[in-house]
């Protein structure tokens, strides 16, 4: 576990992070892009953070990929390159730079690591989990293979090296459900997420679909009564929501897709009401994209996401600590199911 007191110490000694108003101001151009959702008091507190890391990328030559539940302050204060799963592990591929520094949880600096092991991939906080990474390993995989002899295993990028190794195909939830119908046999085996592949189920019903009983804390939380009473309070509001919300909260949504494609749906839609039932901070990350946009429902948070902290990220360049190591064998293994996953969406989308 981070020593927060000492490592707060140690920054406070090499940079000046004290709140500022002054230093917010002559930042003003990054505020502008969520000056709706973080004051301007917040973001004097902020801006030190931000200015500090800025500064170390250059220096260490790092780049920062972040995911779209990074807070507002992250995502538009320090991110080279802000997306879902898919889009992180695709730039992932792509950087040119030294560093990594990973904004988001273990799998996806995992991903990275993989990907390009050259790289140096910093996590800013190693605790930073997934309750569906956390809820299958490689055993878990031969038993579902044990099983259901012959069936494909497509393992959601949400899972450790060691799983995307034993598994034949990654997927993400952008790309799911055309990774599942691309497979030969009757039976796909999906794992770990039981609602992703049930949502998957119901778009290619040419499938026997079986599933492990993973499931994501965060969506698992909202319910189809949730919808209908926000429904009920706002008869034109239009509801987004992420696979991996389970299927009767799928199924009462205007539409469902990765984080991704809830942006992509909201810039195009433009409704006058919207509902992201998904993490909290992307409708935050949107807001002053999209003025035109109320945001309203539940604000759920990710607790592993949110272990991601300016502050740790500024330790993390600052001592180069958090280096993400993937066993060069099982990298080998699992880059294999992940390239897959890249190459398949890649042709399908041409
Ligand atoms: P996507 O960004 O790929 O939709 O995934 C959501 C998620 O929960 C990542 O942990
Ligand atoms: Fe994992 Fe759910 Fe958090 Fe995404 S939102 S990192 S799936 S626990």
């Amino acid at each position: 576990m981070l020593d927060l007191t000492a490592i707060r110490a140690e920054l406070h000694a090499h940079y000046d992070l004290e709140p500022s108003l002054e230093l917010a101001e002559s930042m003003s151009e990054i505020h502008a892009r969520m000056d709706r959702v973080v004051p301007l008091p917040d973001w004097a507190i902020a801006a030190p953070y931000v200015k500090a890391i800025n500064r170390l990328k250059a220096e260490r030559d790092a780049v920062v990929l972040a995911h779209n539940y990074m807070t507002p302050q992250i995502y538009h204060g320090i991110a080279d390159v802000v997306g879902d799963s898919l889009a992180l592990a695709i730039e992932a591929t792509r950087v040119k730079a030294d560093v990594i520094v990973q904004c988001g949880v273990h799998f996806m600096a995992e991903t990275s690591k993989i990907l390009n092991p050259a790289k140096t991939v910093l996590m800013p906080d190693m605790e930073a989990g997934c309750s569906l990474a956390e809820s299958i390993d490689a055993p878990g995989i031969a038993e579902m293979r044990a099983r259901h002899p012959g069936a494909a295993v497509v393992s959601y990028v949400n899972t450790t090296a060691e799983v995307k190794a034993a598994s034949d195909i990654c997927c993400t939830s952008a790309n799911a459900a055309q990774i599942v119908a691309a497979m030969e046999g009757d039976t796909v085996i999906m794992t770990p997420d039981k609602y992703l592949a049930q949502n998957v189920a119901r778009q290619v019903p040419q499938k026997r679909i079986v599933w492990w009983d993973g499931r994501c804390i965060v969506h698992e939380r909202f319910t189809p009564q949730d919808l209908r009473d926000f429904r009920g309070w706002h008869p034109d509001l239009k509801i987004i929501a992420h696979p991996e919300c389970t299927p009767d909260v799928v199924a009462e949504a205007d539409f469902a897709g990765s984080t991704a494609g809830i942006l992509d749906w909201v810039a195009r839609e433009k409704p006058a009401k919207a509902m992201l039932v998904t993490e909290c901070s992307m409708a935050s990350n949107i807001s002053d994209a999209h003025p035109e946009v109320e945001f309203l429902g539940p604000c759920n948070m990710c607790p592993y996401m949110k272990k991601i902290t300016l502050e740790k990220i500024l330790w993390s360049l600052h001592t180069m600590t958090g280096a993400v190591e993937v066993d060069p064998e099982i990298a080998a293994r699992a880059r294999v199911a992940v390239q897959r996953m890249i190459d398949l969406s890649r042709r399908l989308a041409a």
